[in-house]
């Protein structure tokens, strides 16, 4: 292990981690009208009906994925009863459909943005950054498992990249673990702390919030004007301009 694994297994993770919390506070903070998916339906809706599910529900996938194959320990599945074999099945085809189906989702996604033109006026330089790094950490994943466990002869990032995960969180980081682990893992993890710098500062914040509050809120009365406005004469200044 050298200086170099220290900053890239050490540094990097932490850096990532607190640009994303203080990025989101920072953001909160000064930009709350501008917390939203920047939502485009209203310009085109055939292809994004396809792309969106396609790729949320896939990211879902392969967000309870990550948590079933970092967060928990393999310790933890073998005493529920899992097997290594029973898991690593499931996690590979489960993750490979998930993942397919993300990137499918995502190209519709951006295919959109780029062929249908009132979308791609509406499309940011902060846009373009942000699905090029997405693109590439889905991209990086789905490579890393079908080299590694689809094709070739198995790898069992349990024991290496699950407890580097895990050890940055516990606050004793553990580089070792990272510096041995394949190439297209270490590029698909470098390139998620990437992902987690950005995201205060791009549309992806919508991901942390719900509108709750339209459930409760109260109802925008629109009213047709009236040509009946009663006999009251209007106030000055607020006369009606037809
Ligand atoms: C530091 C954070 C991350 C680490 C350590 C990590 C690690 C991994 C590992 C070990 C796999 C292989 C899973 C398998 O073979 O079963 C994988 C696959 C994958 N990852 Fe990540 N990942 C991270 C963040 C992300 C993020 C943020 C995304 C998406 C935005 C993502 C998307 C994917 C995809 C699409 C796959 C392939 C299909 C799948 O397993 O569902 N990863 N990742």
């Amino acid at each position: 292990m050298n200086a170099l694994d220290v900053v890239l297994w050490v540094v990097a993770p932490y850096l990532a981690i607190t640009v994303f919390v203080l990025g989101h506070v920072w953001r909160y903070r000064y930009d709350k009208f501008g917390w939203t998916t920047r939502s485009s339906q209203m310009y085109e809706s055939r292809l994004l009906r396809i792309g969106s599910p396609l790729f949320h529900f896939g990211i879902l996938v392969v967000l309870l994925g990550h948590i079933g194959g970092l967060v928990i320990p393999k310790s933890w599945t073998e005493a529920a009863g899992v097997s290594e074999e029973a898991y690593h099945i499931t996690a590979v085809v489960l993750g490979t459909v998930a993942g397919v189906a993300t990137l499918g989702g995502l190209a519709i996604l951006i295919y959109r943005r780029r062929t249908v033109g009132p979308v791609f006026t509406a499309t940011t330089r902060n846009d373009k950054l942000m699905y090029a790094v997405l693109a590439l950490v889905i991209v990086l994943g789905l490579a890393a498992t079908i080299a590694a466990n689809v094709v070739g002869g198995g790898y069992d990032y349990r024991t290496t990249i699950s407890p580097w995960f895990r050890s940055i969180f516990y606050l004793q980081p553990d580089p070792a673990l990272m510096a041995g682990a394949p190439p297209l893992f270490q590029l698909h993890a470098l390139s998620a702390l990437l992902l987690f710098a950005i995201w205060p500062f791009t549309r992806l914040v919508h991901m942390l919030t719900a509108p709750v509050g339209y459930l409760t809120r109260p109802y925008v009365v629109y009213r047709s004007r009236d040509d009946q406005r009663g006999s009251r004469k209007p106030r000055r200044g607020w006369e009606p301009t037809r």
